[in-house]
């Protein structure tokens, strides 16, 4: 065992706070959803009952309706804005009131795969929880049956400050009923973190939402932000699919074909994305009606979920390796050159691990394995030289933001081992 798998362990378990892991301590002091969920991957590799533990904690915090929030406050904390005071959210735990991409079922099979016959029981319960998500998903996010299904806050995209939300977040006011007090700038440099102005259109946005009791249709109505996303909708059809083998295994037929429906809804959806003029796909601004032309990681998102053609696949991968050439670290989060373009800046240019361990297996999906390879091999070794930072500037490989971070201890461990 080299080194770094031995320190990668080694933060995820100084990152457990009983049974769930924090993305790094202090600047994220609580359970986040997708993080627990690749960090349930890494665990599935060599602790599959801490696995397990990992996605049953993050169920606690599920909703009546579905939803599986966020964040989950298991514990207070005041190094964190905004806590549970913001929210207002009254479902048992308290939690953050929006989602984030539903990496879940993804994990739960990995997880599953890697358990004995035993943990049958285990599975299954967790299993009924993504089914009730994936409900939740096509029910209060695609009221009019797309395929698509939207986020109502940038952060429910786990990419906050994006590119992609520039234009939809210029429309949102800056007014806040509740007072802004951030934290992060205290933990992390502020030219890493998302400005001002951003932070009182995110708060907005929460006042907006809790004003509606956090009731899904009415939200919908008056969402000030609505976009029919590209990632989270390629996440969840991958997760759909595992779902779908996972109730098949149950034999659970009914379900299975249910999951199946969606499925074959959102990827006729997803293809009907694709922009043959700008080689990737693009999300759509429900607001304004148009396409989201910004160009982001987002747009190659879709490989993980679907079998394109020969010749759309070399086409998304030409333009993918446009933008990585030069690049110490590939992936870029925004296209280098660009305006928008900041490679220090959280989600509007560094290369995170996560986002390059679904794009790896997108590429393997659709033979792409050579460039699956280099982008494997350029993630490893930045983490091998920078440590298990939050993410990478992708000129310098210099690793920024919060450090000893869970998700990017995951992929490392799921990257060494030379991913599934
Ligand atoms: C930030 C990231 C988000 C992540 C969270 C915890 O909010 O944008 O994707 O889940 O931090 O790591």
């Amino acid at each position: 065992m080299t080194d770094h798998i031995q320190e990668a362990r080694r933060i995820l378990a100084v990152n457990d706070r009983g049974g769930y892991t924090v993305p790094t301590d202090r600047l994220y002091p609580f359970q986040w959803n997708w993080d627990s969920a690749f960090v349930a991957m890494g665990f599935a590799l060599y602790d599959v009952d801490r696995a397990y533990r990992e996605l049953e904690r993050l169920a606690e915090g599920q909703w009546a309706d579905g939803m599986i929030p966020h964040i989950v406050f298991h514990q207070p904390s005041d190094t964190y804005f905004p806590g549970p005071s913001v929210w207002r959210t009254k479902h048992g735990i308290p939690t953050s009131g929006i989602t984030q991409p539903p990496v879940f079922a993804i994990a739960l099979r990995q997880v599953h795969d890697a358990a004995d016959e035993g943990a049958r029981e285990r599975t299954l319960a967790l299993y009924l929880a993504a089914l009730k998500w994936h409900r939740w998903w096509y029910a209060a996010r695609d009221p009019e049956g797309t395929g698509l299904v939207a986020l109502l806050h940038p952060w429910e995209s786990g990419s906050d400050n994006s590119p992609a939300w520039d234009a939809a977040m210029a429309r949102v006011p800056t007014t806040t009923t509740t007072p802004v007090v951030r934290k992060d700038i205290g933990h992390v440099h502020a030219d890493m973190r998302p400005r001002d102005e951003d932070y009182r259109r995110f708060i907005h946005l929460v006042d907006t939402y809790a004003d509606c009791d956090w009731n899904p249709a009415e939200q919908w109505v008056r969402a000030p932000f609505k976009v029919a996303e590209i990632q989270t909708t390629a996440i969840l059809l991958k997760a759909g699919e595992d779902l779908e083998h996972l109730a098949r295994l149950f034999g659970r037929t009914e379900e299975a074909e249910e999951i199946a429906a969606f499925n074959a809804l959102s990827r006729k959806a997803i293809l009907g994305q694709w922009r043959p003029a700008l080689s990737r796909f693009v999300s759509r601004d429900l607001v304004s009606g148009a396409d989201i032309e910004a160009a982001t990681q987002a747009g190659f998102l879709p490989l993980l979920a679907l079998d394109l053609e020969a010749a759309m696949a070399s086409a998304a991968v030409a333009e993918m390796r446009r933008w990585s050439a030069g690049l110490k670290v590939a992936f870029p989060t925004t296209k280098p050159g660009l305006a928008a373009y900041e490679p220090k800046r959280y989600w509007r240019g560094p290369a995170w691990g996560i986002i390059n361990w679904l794009l790896i297996e997108g590429l393997r999906r659709n033979g792409e394995g050579a460039f699956a390879e280099e982008l494997r091999g350029s993630t490893l070794s930045a983490i091998e030289r920078e440590g298990f930072a939050e993410y990478f500037d992708p000129e310098t490989g210099e690793g920024c933001g919060g450090l000893g971070f869970s998700w990017t201890a995951a992929a490392y461990l799921w990257l060494k081992r030379g991913g599934r």
